[in-house]
């Protein structure tokens, strides 16, 4: 269990490092760890108190800096054994940071057939029936209140603007409910049918802690998926990682364009 000088330390050393606050901050998914380049700082995981490495493949262990945002480059999964309290380390030391505004991107798969690999879609809402949660456990009152509401967890303030965005650039920009699940293994045809019977139109590995822990203490979330494939059974292929990674890595400059666009505007 952390305690709110752990968050604190590591809030320090990032704002140290990077010459100061910022009000929002980008966390790039699976595949798309090299969209950002020309940056102001940039500080390995390992040199921030707390901070774990991550170990899944495409994801660096680099926060970087530009004038207006903080750059997570690689996140923890469930399935890398971290703990959602564990994972979510990182929303609560940016919170600390001065960060108001959390935008998640990651790589999904289609459950709906609305979607399509290459697809960028906004999240609209989640669904974690995973039985975890990062705030299971003592409630830091400093950060949160042990119960809060989440009929926003995805801000519709910011969604509009993405979409705004979106349409400047001429980017087709899909919606989507995410369907959380630990991995690693991909989900089997019978989940994925359970998912789309239950509402969810994108699956995915990750997100849904990190949107918890920084509603809890006050952020607001932008939500984005790169559809890198079709579920299991719903396209009839097989998904693999490299696949996942190829077409994240495709999607790569219209995302980046789409994600400087949102950061300039909200
Ligand atoms: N399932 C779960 N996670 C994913 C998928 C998928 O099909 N594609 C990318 N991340």
């Amino acid at each position: 269990m952390y305690k709110r000088e752990d968050y604190e330390a590591a809030a320090h050393v990032i704002t140290e490092r990077c010459g100061g606050e910022r009000q929002i901050a980008l966390v790039l998914g699976s595949g798309m760890g090299r969209l950002f380049e020309e940056v102001s700082a940039v500080l390995p995981y390992s040199e921030i108190p707390h901070f774990p490495q991550p170990t899944a493949p495409a994801h660096r262990g680099e926060l970087l800096a530009t004038d207006k945002a903080f750059i997570m480059c690689g996140r923890f999964h469930r399935y890398e054994g971290y703990t959602p309290e564990e994972l979510t380390f990182y929303v609560r030391a940016l919170r600390l940071a001065g960060v108001r505004k959390l935008v998640l991107t990651n790589a999904a798969g289609a459950v709906s057939p609305a979607l399509r690999p290459g697809d960028i879609a906004l999240i609209s809402d989640h669904i974690n029936l995973s039985g975890e949660n990062p705030l299971i456990g003592r409630n830091d009152e400093s950060f949160g209140e042990r119960f809060f509401d989440m009929s926003e967890a995805y801000s519709p303030k910011l969604r509009r603007k993405a979409e705004e965005c979106a349409k400047r650039l001429g980017t087709e920009l899909k919606r989507g409910v995410y369907f959380y699940m630990s991995g690693p293994s991909y989900e089997t045809p019978a989940e994925v049918r359970a998912i789309a019977a239950l509402g969810g139109d994108l699956v995915g590995m990750s997100t849904v802690f990190e949107c918890i822990a920084a509603r809890h203490c006050g952020m607001e979330v932008l939500g984005i998926s790169c559809v890198t494939n079709m579920a299991c059974g719903v396209g009839g292929a097989a998904v693999s990682a490299d696949d996942v990674e190829k077409t994240a890595g495709e999607s790569g400059e219209r995302l980046r364009c789409l994600l400087t666009e949102i950061i300039k505007s909200i």
